[in-house]
């Protein structure tokens, strides 16, 4: 029956080739031309068209791209580019499939750019499939060519990506030539992203310093298969899946690798004109080697990019170019009676160990490289590892791809003279420069931004510097590892195996003694205590309107579940049947900050800890995860502590599951929070941002720091006219800190009598400076919780 219609409609192609836009497609014998602006293919649900795209002046790329959202000539969302590093003139350009079956792309002048070298005796067909799939079939009907089987950088829902494919990123925004990151199936079977530039390449995903399985990945299926499927869940035949944040529902979406290096997955709003990120591989964009030169840290900063910043007693090496890095202001001696050491908190520099030296105490570590000439610092953390436990001493011969990583709590020392060690403690020298183009907008909106020629070539060298680092790092490390014959440390570079599993309700009944021991209520859950079945004590929290199918339920579960940060706290597990929900977290024995407050003396120390402690699981929560994280209900309540009296934020996540929809689109429909920590904007019915939290922040700063609730407010007795009034704990330390210019007492005034006057001065003007800044009316004057982080890192006083 379809072969007797193509054989009518064949002799009909044979005398008018179609060359308009159509989604028959296109015949033996015809062409597609750049001229001509209707000379596109279209798919038959009109989702993808395929034809001429400008890529620059009078530069043209045959491309398939998205018509939803929709778009002009430099805003169209590409799928797929057929000369994406030679495009062609914008005049006497040509597609055509020849007589002999070949599809050739001409330049102007008959100039083949690119073929797919198809060979066929009977007459072929082009046509663009409903899933964006650019498809030649000879005249029987069977594929030739298709081009899902040769993707550029994007991978659309049920295009298998095989053993023989590759993504490659665009060189930067705007310009879709090929660049410098690649997705592949590597010869262990494991599904990797590759920096590739022209001198060096290195694999940074998954962890180059994890072992396969250590990285949740499997050797042993050589079939090397990925495929998205259309509901979101991404499966890869060496075990690595995810599913989108949005799995469940059947919209248009799109895995790509960006041109930062980072693979994210995109999802089409239902008002059809914006991309959010659904995945990305990378919460932490500084994990992608080659950026920052050595000797300085790169920091992600949101709406902006990733930064630059040399390390104290550095100085930018070359101001036009970060890839350099930065280079001592000092002479250091190898004397090592005239060295001295900086700490740099929570700082990471990877690679370049000399060693490895378990159990050393700070002291012997500093002498070790002291001792060494040609030592620049050390790592110096505690690990835990099976059977290895301990504190790790790690001279380092360079100071390369330093970052703050969101888990990461060791330090780094910097080897300086000893004389100037006073000199660069002052760390509060400001980040520079942008160090290249890679600018991502936080928003996860698929906005455009302009890049910079020069910038350009920055990213360019730094990826080769990068490279080059990390070949040497591979082959110190290979050899460490042999002599040494150890690497159990190394996991501790890992995070641990979360262990994070499905559990039934028999077993969670059972293991709360039939709910038996309540220890908290919330506005989502109650909280009980429970004893698993491995003898580890849990809070479980049952959820109670959580009405939900299952799989949706899964999916943010799963979200939630793999963010891990020291500052929030750990989700062991879940449960999930009939309408049950509940959620399994870890226990914490010190209670929530609120009891902490109130019935014990927390000493200036603690308090400060956890206002950073606090600021860096947020900053967590809403900068490196995706956009939808916020916490919505920022509370001492909700602010548990550790037995080493470090922060950890609960109930994250909540706000969102409970509200499936509102949050994404920031429409909550009922306003939530608590009184007295909640932002104008809820009152106002103002867009909810991650600012909400950022507010409630600022009130719990204040209360750590004067010992009082926000819901009470606070009498005053104005010396002027003797009535008694009640202020909110914002106006009233807002009157204190007007009028610190004329006297000091006001620090000794609003502090918490439970310090008897015990507190760093200094640290508590920050504080208080940082408080009223998160609380301001208008939400685009107060900080991000990011920003708040590198405040208080940089002033913490020791
Ligand atoms: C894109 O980058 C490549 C390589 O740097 C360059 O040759 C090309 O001219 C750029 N294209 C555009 C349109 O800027
Ligand atoms: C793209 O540009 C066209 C016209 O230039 C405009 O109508 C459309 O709204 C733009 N789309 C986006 C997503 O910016
Ligand atoms: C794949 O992952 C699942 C769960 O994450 C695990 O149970 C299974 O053993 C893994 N398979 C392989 C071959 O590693
Ligand atoms: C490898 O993966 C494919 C696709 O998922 C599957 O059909 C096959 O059974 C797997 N092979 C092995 C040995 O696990
Ligand atoms: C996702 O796909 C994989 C492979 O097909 C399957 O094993 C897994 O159960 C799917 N996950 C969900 C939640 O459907
Ligand atoms: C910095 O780098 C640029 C470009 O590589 C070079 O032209 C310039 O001379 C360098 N400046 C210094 C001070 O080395
Ligand atoms: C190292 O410096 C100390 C004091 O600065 C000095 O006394 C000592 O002689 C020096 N040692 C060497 C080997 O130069
Ligand atoms: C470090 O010391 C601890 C406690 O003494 C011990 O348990 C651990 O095994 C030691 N680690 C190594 C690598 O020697």
């Amino acid at each position: 029956m379809a072969s007797q219609l193509i054989l009518l409609v064949f002799p009909l192609a044979l005398f008018c080739p179609l060359s308009t836009s159509s989604s028959d497609g296109l015949w033996a014998g015809s062409c597609l031309a750049v001229e001509t602006a209707g000379d596109v293919l279209t798919s038959p649900d009109g989702t993808f068209n395929a034809g001429f795209h400008p890529v620059g002046q009078n530069a043209y790329s045959f491309a398939i791209w998205f018509n939803k959202p929709s778009c002009g000539a430099n805003n169209c969302t590409i799928v797929w580019m057929a000369n994406r590093d030679q495009p062609v003139n914008g005049r006497g350009s040509k597609l055509c499939i020849l007589k002999s079956g070949n599809l050739v792309l001409n330049d102007a002048g008959s100039i083949p750019v690119w073929e797919t070298k198809t060979v066929s005796q009977s007459p072929t067909h082009l046509k663009l499939a409903d899933g964006g799939n650019l498809i030649l079939r000879n005249f029987e009907g069977l594929i030739l060519w298709q081009s899902y089987n040769s993707p550029t950088d994007t991978l659309l829902p049920l295009q298998p990506f095989n053993e023989n494919s590759k993504l490659i990123s665009s060189r930067s925004q705007g310009n879709y030539s090929s660049g410098y990151f690649q997705l592949y199936f590597d010869t262990d079977n494991v599904l990797s992203l590759m920096y590739k530039g022209p001198e060096f390449s290195s694999v940074y995903w998954p962890s180059p310093w994890l072992l396969s399985w250590e990285a949740g990945r499997s050797t042993f299926n050589n079939s090397k298969i990925a495929i998205l499927d259309s509901l979101g869940n991404f499966s890869s035949t060496d075990n690595f899946t995810f599913l989108s944040a949005d799995y469940g529902s059947k919209i248009s979406r799109m895995l790509k690798i960006d041109f930062d290096g980072n693979i994210r997955l995109y999802s089409l709003k239902e008002d059809g004109e914006t991309w959010v990120v659904s995945w990305q591989a990378f919460p932490q964009p500084c994990m992608v080697h080659g950026c920052c030169g050595p000797n300085s840290i790169c920091i992600y900063i949101p709406n902006f990019g990733r930064k630059c910043s040399c390390i104290p007693g550095y100085k930018m090496k070359n101001h036009t170019d970060w890839s350099l890095g930065c280079e001592p202001e000092f002479h250091l001696s190898c004397n090592q009676t005239e060295v001295g050491f900086l700490k740099l908190r929570h700082v990471e520099f990877y690679g370049y160990d000399f060693n490895m030296y378990p159990n050393v105490t700070l002291e012997d570590c500093k002498k070790m490289c002291s001792q060494m000439c040609d030592c620049k610092g050390f790592q110096y953390r505690f690990i835990k590892a099976h059977e290895s436990d301990g504190i790790y001493c790690y001279p380092k011969t360079q100071l390369l791809n330093g970052h703050r990583p969101p888990n990461f709590n060791a330090d780094l020392y910097v080897k300086v003279p000893k004389a100037t060690v006073s000199v660069y403690s002052d760390t509060s020298q400001d980040f520079e420069l942008q160090c290249s183009n890679q600018v991502q907008q936080l928003e996860r909106k698929y906005s455009k931004i302009r890049e910079n020629e020069s910038l350009k070539f920055a990213l360019w060298v730094a990826c080769a510097v990068g490279g080059l680092a990390f070949l040497t790092i591979f082959l110190v490390w290979c050899f460490l590892i042999r002599t040494n014959g150890n690497s159990s440390p190394k996991e501790g570079y890992l995070l641990a195996p979360t262990g994070f599993r499905k559990f039934t309700y028999a077993e969670l009944k059972k293991a709360t003694n039939n709910f038996s021991e309540e220890i908290g209520k919330g506005a989502v859950g109650i909280v009980y205590k429970a004893t698993l079945s491995d003898g580890r004590v849990a809070a479980i929290k049952r959820l109670i309107d959580a009405n939900q199918g299952e799989a949706e339920f899964l999916a943010e579960v799963n979200t939630i579940g793999k963010l891990n940060h020291m500052n929030l706290i750990e989700m062991w597990g879940y449960c999930a049947e009939g309408k049950h929900r509940l959620l399994v977290y870890e226990y914490m024995e010190h209670g929530s900050l609120a009891e902490n407050l109130s019935f014990k003396a927390l000493d200036w120390k603690e308090r400060f800890e956890i206002a950073v402690g606090t600021a860096r699981g947020l900053a967590y929560l809403h900068e490196e995860c995706l956009e939808w994280v916020l916490h919505c209900d920022i509370k001492p309540q909700n602010i548990l502590i550790d037995s080493k009296y470090q922060p950890k934020v609960s109930d994250f996540g909540l706000s969102w599951m409970l509200n499936r929809g509102d949050v994404k689109y920031s429409k909550f429909s009922r306003i939530r929070g608590t009184r007295g920590y909640m932002a104008p904007e809820w009152v106002f019915n103002l867009p909810i941002t991650s600012k909400v939290d950022v507010y409630s922040y600022g009130i719990v700063l204040l209360e750590l720091v004067t010992g009082r609730s926000p819901a009470m407010g606070i009498q005053v007795t104005d010396n002027e006219s003797p009535k008694e009034e009640r202020r909110t704990l914002v106006a009233w330390v807002r009157e204190h800190m007007a009028r610190a210019k004329e006297t000091e007492t006001w620090k000794h005034e609003i502090t918490d009598p439970k310090l008897e006057g015990i507190y760093d001065g200094a640290e508590m003007l920050i504080l208080v400076t940082v408080a009223l800044r998160c609380v301001q009316e208008e939400k685009d004057a107060r900080p991000t919780m990011g920003e708040v982080v590198e405040i208080l890192l940089r002033h913490e006083s020791h």
